[in-house]
């Protein structure tokens, strides 16, 4: 069997050949989160390694959203969750929104949230608030940045946001999360609604981005996309991590290519 099991340290990392022995970048540790009575999220315990792509794939349900969302402690008032999200050594679990986007956590959520009657660049703009806020001015290298990533975005910088086409829209929410210079991307399903070459593209993007540093924490619907470009991969159900291991060898894995590749078993 050559699919790892959860145990609290899994040393397959090294199976990765993008970045054999990177270091630890954010660990979660039994994060457990509820609406109310139900308990969507038990015991999450995972790990992103500097300048990887780590991918959570899983049913629907199966509590996706509600891990990311968690650990941006952004979740729904009413909701509550407990456990562990070491950042860099720090733990992150108590802080809000706000002060973990500013120690490097970005989160483009399912809900894209896009200000449609503002032009693209306003909506970029937003994504650097605090950075403007505080006086910084690498926002503006930033915006290069993403401009040089999503070229169509600066042809239509000046064009409302609700004006974009679906795929577009998702490089705008894209690129406000990399207003913020994350150290972590968080992307909730970017494929969402996309037809199949503008999936590909975005998708492109997020492998174009690993290579500039970024650290991204992937929750696609398209298993078979994510296992791609991924380099470790986490399978999400029912509320729990039901195994994990290096993004290939999960991809080869008769039992997840069983129930999330679409193909049967021979
Ligand atoms: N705001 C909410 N209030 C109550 N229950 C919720 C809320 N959001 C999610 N849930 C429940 O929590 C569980 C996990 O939902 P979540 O949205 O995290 O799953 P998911 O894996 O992202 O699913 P999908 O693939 O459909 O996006 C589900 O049972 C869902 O019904
Ligand atoms: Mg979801």
């Amino acid at each position: 069997m050559s699919l790892a099991t959860v145990t609290p340290e899994v040393a397959v990392v090294s199976d990765s050949a993008a970045t054999p022995a990177a270091p630890v970048l954010l660990e979660v540790t039994g994060l457990s989160a509820r609406y109310g009575k139900v308990a969507a999220l038990t015991g999450a315990t995972l790990k992103l390694r500097a300048g990887q792509i780590v991918t959570v794939i899983g049913p629907n349900g199966a509590g996706k959203s509600t891990l990311l969302n968690a650990m941006m402690g952004a979740l729904p008032a009413g909701a509550a969750a407990s456990g562990r999200i070491s950042f860099q050594g720090g733990d992150v679990s108590q802080m809000d929104v706000e002060e973990r986007v500013a120690r490097g956590l970005s989160l483009v959520p399912e809900k894209r949230e896009l200000f449609t009657t503002m032009s693209v660049e306003d909506n970029l703009l937003l994504g650097a608030y605090k950075r403007r806020r505080n006086g910084e001015s690498g926002y503006l290298d930033q915006q290069d940045f993403v401009y040089a990533l999503f070229p169509r975005l600066k042809e239509r910088r000046r064009q409302a946001a609700g004006t974009l086409s679906g795929g577009e829209r998702q490089m705008l929410a894209v690129g406000r999360a990399l207003m913020a210079k994350p150290q972590v991307l968080m992307l909730d399903e970017p494929s969402l609604g996309l037809a199949p070459l503008v999936t590909k593209e975005i998708l492109g993007i997020v492998s174009q981005l690993r290579s500039t540093g970024v650290t991204t924490l992937l929750v696609e619907q398209n298993a078979r996309a994510a296992l791609q470009i991924a380099d470790y991969a986490y399978v999400l159900e029912m509320g729990e991590i039901a195994c994990e291991g290096p993004a290939a060898t999960l991809a080869a894995d008769p039992r997840i290519v069983e129930s999330y590749l679409g193909v049967a078993r021979h």
